[in-house]
């Protein structure tokens, strides 16, 4: 189309000498904020929700066991030992999925908590008292970036060179602690005998994108640098205009077909939930926020779609490649003070490329297939360094949106209709609570000391010390609210 034609039809352009991205942002961040007090949903949202579901739906079955082809060779002993390994590992799964399915969070298994305190601390010189909120707390805002080195994000050896790097081996599990000591982030690791798991699960998601269809522009999209990739979204959330929770909206049945295919799928579902027990142990109180509100929306409405049995995330998004990395960005509508959880999968060298990049922390990662890190995503600024041409990336990324917690704290409402039959009290006690939950939100993050020694609720410590575990009386919480001590409640084993 020629010029004049063009303007024929839109008018004169609109000539900008000047553009102040920083500017923008900040004026979109408040507008953001502005919609939030006003009970306005958030735009943020990059997905559609479907209608609201009048008929029940059956969740999808249990992805079948990985066929074992060592049975058939093995005799004797080694046989009779090996079905016996089988059925306490088909019992433990049940067991989970069973507790997994209670309204009621399930503690982490005793060996869990072992392992979590185990792991090994990374100092990181951030406090958490720099995260920002909407006045709300329930999401993140909008914010500029401005660290000095953005201009370098798809430049891996640079940032290197330039900013705190953790060579991570992707075996050992890490916590990421800030000044203050609170766990602000978790890297879990995968053992070697993993990664037939790891390639099977790559496949899988090679395979669902060569099924899927998917129109050119949705490989460009605010998350995604170079030539993009496209998405496919499972699970539930409130928001884009939407007056209920709903299920994503998968863009045909083609796709999703192919992404209930996908999740499915044993290597997935491994990958993808390896990582929830030490994510319980060390970020218990976000955790069960996570779960009972999953578990809540889906007792009260069986039509909403499940993820994984295993995971409390309400949501999961696929990013299929085969270049799949972002640049520089928050994701807004998560939940302010909790955490997503991003598994890394694909070929590449995780040397040259792939890097997490944690912005406010001023941390560079490495990153390798098959591992998974827990970031508080909605309020810090994270990105990938890119890949090779040759090479491909996929990752799976679970997270609840905060409008969905919003939803269940306005007894299953819109702040809309919630404030459409407020009362000036209810309005009252509406403002004290908000002013509790932003007080607690800090606190959502569990401390480092109490990671150590298996006292995964915070609860105080001098019940750990009745234990036999380490601490002191020096170590007790401010939260301590009774002067008698009680023995230790038996804990559960999932
Ligand atoms: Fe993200």
């Amino acid at each position: 189309m020629s010029a004049p034609k063009l303007e024929a039809i839109f008018g004169a352009p609109l000539v900008c000498n000047q553009y102040d991205l920083a500017d923008a942002l900040r004026r979109e961040n408040e507008a953001r904020i502005l919609r939030e007090d006003s009970g306005l949903d958030s735009d943020e949202e990059d997905v559609e929700l479907e209608d609201p579901v009048e008929v029940p739906l059956h969740a999808p079955p249990l992805p079948a066991p990985l066929a074992s082809s060592t049975t058939s060779a093995l005799t004797g002993l080694a046989k009779k030992n090996h079905k016996k390994r089988e059925r306490q590992r088909t019992k433990r799964r049940e067991s989970t999925v069973a507790a997994m399915n209670s309204p009621t969070p399930p503690v982490p298994a005793p060996h869990v908590l072992e392992k979590a305190a185990a792991s090994t601390s990374i100092n990181v010189a951030y406090s958490a008292n720099s995260f920002r909120a909407t006045k709300q707390c329930w999401v993140g805002p909008t914010k500029p970036f401005e660290h000095p080195l953005l201009a370098h994000a798809a430049d891996a050896e640079f940032l290197k060179q330039h900013m705190p790097y953790f060579d991570w081996d992707g075996i050992e599990s890490h916590v990421l602690v800030d000044c203050h000591g609170r766990s602000i982030g978790l890297l879990v690791g995968v053992p070697e005998m993993f990664a037939d798991v790891i390639e099977a699960a790559s496949d899988a998601c090679r395979a669902a994108r060569e099924k899927m269809l998917f129109p050119a522009s949705a490989y460009i999209h605010r998350r995604a640098s170079g030539p993009g990739f496209p998405t496919s979204t499972r699970g539930f959330g409130f928001g884009t205009g939407r007056q209920t929770v709903g299920n994503y909206k998968a863009c045909s049945r083609t796709n999703e077909a192919a992404m209930g295919e996908l999740l499915a799928n044993d290597a997935v579902n491994r990958a993808a939930t390896f990582p929830i027990p030490a994510f319980q142990a060390v970020c218990w109180n976000i955790f069960s926020d996570y779960h009972a509100t999953k578990q809540t929306l889906l007792n009260q409405n069986p039509g909403l779609h499940r993820t994984f049995e295993r995971s409390p995330f309400a949501a999961v998004t696929a990013n299929l490649g085969p270049f799949s990395v972002s640049p520089p960005h928050t994701d807004g509508a998560n939940k302010a003070d909790g955490m997503c959880l991003i598994t890394a999968l694909g070929r590449f060298n995780a040397d040259k490329g792939a890097h997490l990049v944690l912005w406010d922390y001023n941390f560079i990662i490495r990153f390798p297939a098959g591992c998974s890190a827990f970031i508080p995503s909605a309020v810090v600024t994270h990105s990938n360094t890119p890949i090779a041409d040759d090479e491909e990336r996929f990752s799976l990324v679970q997270y609840s949106a905060g409008a969905l917690l919003r939803w269940v704290d306005n007894g299953f409402k819109s702040d809309l209709t919630w404030m459409a039959s407020a009362t000036p009290a209810d309005l009252a006690r509406r403002e004290e609570n908000r002013k509790a939950r932003c007080a607690a939100a800090l606190k959502k993050f569990s401390l480092w000391k109490d990671v150590k020694v298996k006292n995964f609720s915070g609860r105080g410590r001098v019940e750990v010390w009745d234990q036999g575990d380490i601490a002191d009386f020096n170590d007790l919480t401010e939260e301590e609210d009774s002067d008698v001590e009680e023995p230790p409640r038996k804990k559960r084993r999932m």
